[in-house]
């Protein structure tokens, strides 16, 4: 694996893997590498000749008061996990080329970076996406890896993608757990041992919120009920403070008002000084669609 740490080096090197007939795969980090990373970056080799991981703690995405300082950071331990995870290339860019003195450019995506983490972080997507863009900009025509842990992300990136035409296939990749249930993350590592403890009852709340569906046959009290159920679930651990419960759509992030279509279940909590996002699929009980499509059925003839 080779290191390049400036854009015009990142750029003529992915021009001539292209030229010479390569595909280019793309993983986004800001380090401290895990099993989460590490599953995309063995996702972008198999389906790419040439992976680069980029390293990165991109400043425009924190708020004064969050752990931009404090962020975890372990060089050579990311080093070790790219290479083994199958990248060839990684690009470590210097702060002043990412964000120099003059930048007066940002990108804003709305709706999708409304609601949820836009709500607990107001300037977080634009931060996301402003150096996203300029990643895809720098690497050109790609495939780039994102993991659904951070799904309003994913969606927000995807949605940037498309609106400006950016040749860049963006590709979900599902969330990597602990064996316990907790989703891997960088900030795991600010967990004490009894919050870590506590931790996995938000992936068991996600769970129960799931299970009322397959234990319910009316429709009008799902939405509810299982917001409920995560509520409460999440209630009864002393240590967990709920920031949000949201019932979404997959695509526009908007609530799920009935539950008649797949829907993403999403959560966010504070543990001591740990805030952690989780999320889970929701699909409707067998049955629901069937009355959809009996109702339209009808009027597409
Ligand atoms: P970071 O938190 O380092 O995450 C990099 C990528 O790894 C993101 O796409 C994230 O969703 C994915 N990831 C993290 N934990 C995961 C898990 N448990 N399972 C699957 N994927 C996981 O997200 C960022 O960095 C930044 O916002 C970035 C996109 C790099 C822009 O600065």
């Amino acid at each position: 694996m080779r290191e390049i740490t400036t854009i015009a080096a990142l750029r003529s090197e992915l021009d001539h893997e292209r030229s010479s007939g390569a595909t280019v795969g793309l993983v986004p980090t800001m380090g401290f590498l895990h099993d989460g990373h590490a599953s995309l970056i063995r996702r972008a080799a198999s389906e790419n000749d040439v992976v680069v991981v980029s390293v990165y703690v991109n400043p425009l995405q924190f708020a004064a008061n969050e752990d931009l300082g404090a962020y975890p950071r372990d060089l050579d331990g990311d080093r070790a996990a790219a290479s083994v995870a199958g990248a060839q290339l990684l690009f470590l860019p210097e702060a002043r080329e990412m964000v120099p003195a003059a930048m007066a450019t940002t990108v804003t995506v709305t709706g999708v970076s409304e609601g949820m983490e836009g709500s607990s972080r107001p300037s977080h997507f634009a931060g996301v996406a402003t150096i996203v863009a300029k990643l895809f900009a720098i690497a050109g025509p790609c495939r780039a890896y994102f993991g659904e842990k951070d799904f309003q992300q994913l969606a927000v990136i995807a949605t940037m993608a498309r609106d400006l035409a950016l040749p860049v296939e963006v590709i979900g990749c599902e969330i990597v757990r602990e064996p316990d249930g907790l989703a891997r993350s960088s900030r795991n590592v600010y967990l004490t041992p009894l919050e870590r403890a506590a931790a996995p009852a938000i992936h068991r709340a996600l769970l129960a919120g799931q299970r009322v569906l397959s234990e319910t046959s009316e429709r009008n009290a799902t939405v509810h009920s299982v917001l409920d159920t995560v509520r409460q679930a999440l209630d009864e651990e002393p240590l967990i403070d709920l920031d949000y419960v949201e019932l979404v759509d997959p695509v526009t992030l908007l609530p799920v008002i009935e539950l008649d279509r797949p829907a993403r279940l999403c959560v966010a909590a504070r543990l001591g000084r740990a805030r952690l996002i989780d999320n889970l699929a929701i699909s409707p009980p067998s049955g629901f669609g069937d009355q959809l499509d009996a109702s339209t059925s009808g009027t597409s003839t």
